[in-house]
């Protein structure tokens, strides 16, 4: 097969050296390619998408192989115990966009995170058992495989290979695991493969024989080799042991969800991106409607004109996200409206471009949802593009991990309101569109997103990072489509956010100084924190496969 892989930026590197061995592998930020290119937050997982694609697979298969690896290489956000959404353009012109989000046991309760007096319990939806959704990953992987070319057979091994035989972890992973031993030593009611009692460093082996084993169980009975049988049996008896509510029943009726796409256009571009409950589509629309009329481009990157555009529109998206969103299964949701034209536009017609808005005259309020998801984008030279974020919500989900079954669980019964209408336990106010319900699924932030140019896909974008994915996701196409940045320039740009309420520009610590000081003089209040997303990019220009893995963590880019 013909390999035209180049590398022209190596970041950094574990002893290195050749790309397919777990011990020895680096990281590549930056890769050009002919036939396929993968990008994910961790080497051997972009590798192990590329591994199926030089079998004759193509970007659906990438996408699910690296999901499975991701499970195995990076437990902090990979999983098979969380959720996910996928948007796919298929060479055919079909785009499909698949709900594997959890959803509330059948036991769950609208008021299960309360105490006797109505008020939030502290870190009840965060930490440990009752914070466990019904996870979809594993459904989603089946639901991603019709439109694949090889069986789920071949898509699992290099997963199995990376359990069973272990890798070499990386600094990062392992400053996240030592960060988290005292969390699973308290949480979890069996030992499991990342305890240790020294601490963990940069080049130890992770082996996962548990993990392995529930990976041919699912090879061997499809489905029903996580859904039913032994590996179910194995999470009610790890709920059984502590307060978890997730049944056998739970499981058994657990479904992916076809749903349909939010498709619209931005000039000569047409976005395919996810709709609920994911808010990220509808938000993406919105904020991408409210800025088209304006100049962004010629007033330029992070200039104060630009930026301010920006925050204003992600003001008002994030206050429409509050008062409106949820599962459309349970609440009526005004999407039509909410996505409508003439709307979109009149969201900003008390705009002032001299002053900063105010997030104060709006009612209703906004939802937590922590930074630790993953994303992946694929693309072929056949015509399919992937776009994948899944999450277990908070960096290791609940940190309980199934006892013999080797895999986390989620924690992703905190993105649901925990009491709608009052600040729930972070200071933040939800709502009665997301308040829970038995089977319903909590609202997310993911915004798996393909840009199509000529119906061809151009861009697959994506990050993790809670609230603030929206916003990385919208800034990262602003960067590429008006401001002309490289991909490389488009991921690694410091980020703002805004999400309406708290009423504050959130930006990375190193944003420029400049821009800030204008729009401090505007009257808006600047907070800066550590990282804002890890967005995976491919771009597609004329064939050439241009991939990029954000600078902030492990990411890294395959491609042949
Ligand atoms: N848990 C992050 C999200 O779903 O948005």
């Amino acid at each position: 097969m013909r390999t035209v892989l180049l590398a022209f930026m190596l970041c950094s590197c574990l002893h290195v050296f050749a790309q397919d061995d777990a011990f020895h592998y680096k990281i590549e930020k930056e890769v050009k390619a002919s036939q396929g290119a993968v990008v994910s937050a961790h080497p051997l997982a972009s590798l192990a998408g590329i591994e199926v694609m030089k079998q004759g697979g193509n970007a659906i298969d990438a996408a699910i192989a690296t999901q499975l690896a991701l499970a195995v290489v990076y437990p902090a956000a990979g999983n098979l115990g969380g959720g996910g959404f996928m948007v796919a353009h298929l060479k055919d012109g079909k785009n499909v966009t698949l709900d594997y989000r959890e959803a509330a046991p059948a036991r769950a309760s609208r008021d299960m995170y309360l105490d006797t007096a109505g008020n939030p319990i502290r870190n009840l939806s965060i930490d440990g058992h009752l914070a466990c959704g019904v996870p979809g990953t594993v459904a989603g992987l089946f639901a991603s495989l019709p439109y694949a070319k090889l069986p789920m057979k071949k898509l699992i091994v290099p997963a199995i290979r990376l359990a069973e035989k272990g890798f070499a972890i990386t600094a990062a992973e392992a400053r996240s695991l030592n960060s988290t031993q005292a969390q699973f030593k308290k949480l979890n009611t069996e030992d499991n493969a990342f305890m240790k009692d020294t601490p963990w460093k940069e080049g130890d082996i992770l082996i996962q024989e548990d993990l392995a084993n529930t990976l041919k169980r699912i090879r061997d009975k499809g489905l029903a080799g996580f859904y039913e049988g032994e590996t179910a049996r194995l999470i009610v008896d790890e709920m059984q042991r502590a307060d978890g509510l997730i049944t056998l029943e739970d499981l058994k009726s657990y479904r992916a969800v076809d749903r349909t796409p939010v498709v619209f256009n931005y000039k000569q571009y047409q976005i395919v991106t996810m709709p609920l409950p994911s808010s990220g589509g509808v938000a993406l629309q919105q904020l991408m409607g409210m800025v088209a009329p304006y100049r962004l481009s010629a007033w330029g990157f992070h200039s104060v004109k630009s930026m301010q555009l920006m925050i204003e529109a992600e003001r008002r998206a994030y206050a429409d996200r509050a008062q409106f969103l949820g599962d459309p299964d349970f609440v009526k949701v005004p999407v039509k409206q909410l996505t409508d034209a003439a709307y979109i536009r009149s969201r900003m017609n008390d705009f002032d471009t001299t002053k900063a808005g105010s997030s104060q005259a709006v009612k209703a309020g906004n939802v937590h949802e922590s930074d630790e998801t993953t994303h992946l984008s694929v693309m072929d030279a056949a015509g399919n593009a992937v776009a994948v974020t899944t999450t277990l919500n908070g960096g290791y989900g609940s940190r309980v991990v199934v006892g013999s079954a080797g895999f986390l669980l989620n924690n992703e019964m905190d993105d649901f309101s925990v009491k709608p209408g009052v600040p729930n336990m972070y200071g933040l106010v939800g709502n009665e569109a997301n308040a829970i319900q038995p089977g319903k699924r909590m609202l997310s932030s993911m915004t798996p997103t393909i840009v199509l140019k000529n119906q061809i896909p151009y861009i697959v974008a994506g990050t993790p990072g809670g609230s603030t994915i929206i916003t990385s996701v919208f800034q990262t196409l602003m960067n590429l489509l008006e401001f002309d940045l490289s991909p490389k320039e488009a991921v690694d740009a410091p980020k703002f956010h805004h999400q309406w309420l708290p009423d504050e520009v959130v930006v990375e610590e190193d944003f420029e100084k400049a821009p800030l000081e204008g729009l401090e003089k505007m009257g808006y209040k600047i907070t800066s924190r550590g990282h804002i997303g890890r967005t995976e990019v491919i771009r597609n220009v004329n064939g050439q496969l241009e991939a990029v893995g954000d600078k902030r963590g492990d990411d890294s880019a395959a491609g042949f």
